[in-house]
C-alpha cells in the first residue's frame, strides 16, 4: 500500500460483475495463460462457485486486491483460481481468502480441500502448506504453455 493511500478497512465480499475489470487486471499478471471474462462470468453464474474478493476500503475509493474463486461439489472444496495484485503481496491477504474457504467448507459439511499447482510456483505452495495441505500427487505437463507438472494437494477438514 503506498504512503498516499489511507486504506481504513478490509472486507471479504461476494464478487460480482463490476468487479471484473480489476479482477481481469490482476489475472494477467498473475498468470501466464489467464481466464478471459467468459469464464469468469461463468464462474459467476455457476450455483456450485463460490467467487471472493478482498476490497480495501477507504474514504475515497475502494479497489479489489485479492479474490479466489472455488467450487463445493462431491464433499470437497476444490480450489480454481486465487490472486493477489502484485503490489499488495506479502500481506497476509491470500491466507485470508483461504480461511475463508475454509470456513465456508466447514459451515457446509465438506470433508476435504483440495487444488493443483504448478511444482515451479513456491510461494503458492508456501501458502498452501501453511494452510494444511500436503502434497498427494502429481499430473505430468499438465500446464500445456509452460509444459510444467501440477502437483495435487489435499487438506482434511477437521469438524
Ligand atoms: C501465491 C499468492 C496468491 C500469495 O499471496 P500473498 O497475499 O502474497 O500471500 P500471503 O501474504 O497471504 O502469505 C501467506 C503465506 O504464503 C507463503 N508466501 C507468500 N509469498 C511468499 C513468497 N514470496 N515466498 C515464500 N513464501 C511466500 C508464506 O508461507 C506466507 O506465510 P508467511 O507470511 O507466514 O511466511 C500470490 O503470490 C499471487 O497472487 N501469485 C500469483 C498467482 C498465483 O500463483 N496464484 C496461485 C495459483 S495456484
Amino acid at each position: 500500500m503506498s504512503d498516499k493511500e489511507n486504506f481504513s478497512n478490509l472486507t471479504i465480499n461476494q464478487m460480482n460483475i463490476n468487479d471484473l475489470p480489476e479482477i481481469m487486471a490482476i489475472e494477467r499478471e498473475s498468470f501466464p495463460s489467464p481466464w478471459t471474462r467468459g469464464i469468469f462470468k461463468k464462474e459467476l453464474q455457476s450455483t456450485n462457485s463460490w467467487c471472493l474478493c478482498v476490497r480495501l476500503n477507504s474514504k475515497f475509493k475502494s479497489v479489489v486486491a485479492a479474490y479466489i474463486i472455488f467450487w463445493l461439489v462431491a464433499n470437497e472444496a476444490h480450489l480454481h483460481n486465487l490472486a493477489v495484485k502484485k503490489e499488495y503481496r506479502g500481506r497476509g491477504f491470500a491466507f485470508k481468502l483461504m480461511e475463508a474457504m475454509r470456513e465456508i467448507a466447514l459451515e457446509n459439511e465438506v470433508a476435504a480441500q483440495t487444488l493443483e499447482v504448478r511444482e515451479s510456483n513456491i510461494e503458492a505452495i508456501k501458502l498452501y502448506q501453511k494452510c494444511g495441505f500436503v502434497v498427494k500427487g502429481v499430473r505430468p505437463l499438465y500446464y500445456k504453455d509452460t509444459r510444467e507438472s501440477a502437483l495435487i494437494m489435499w487438506a482434511d477438514l477437521e469438524k
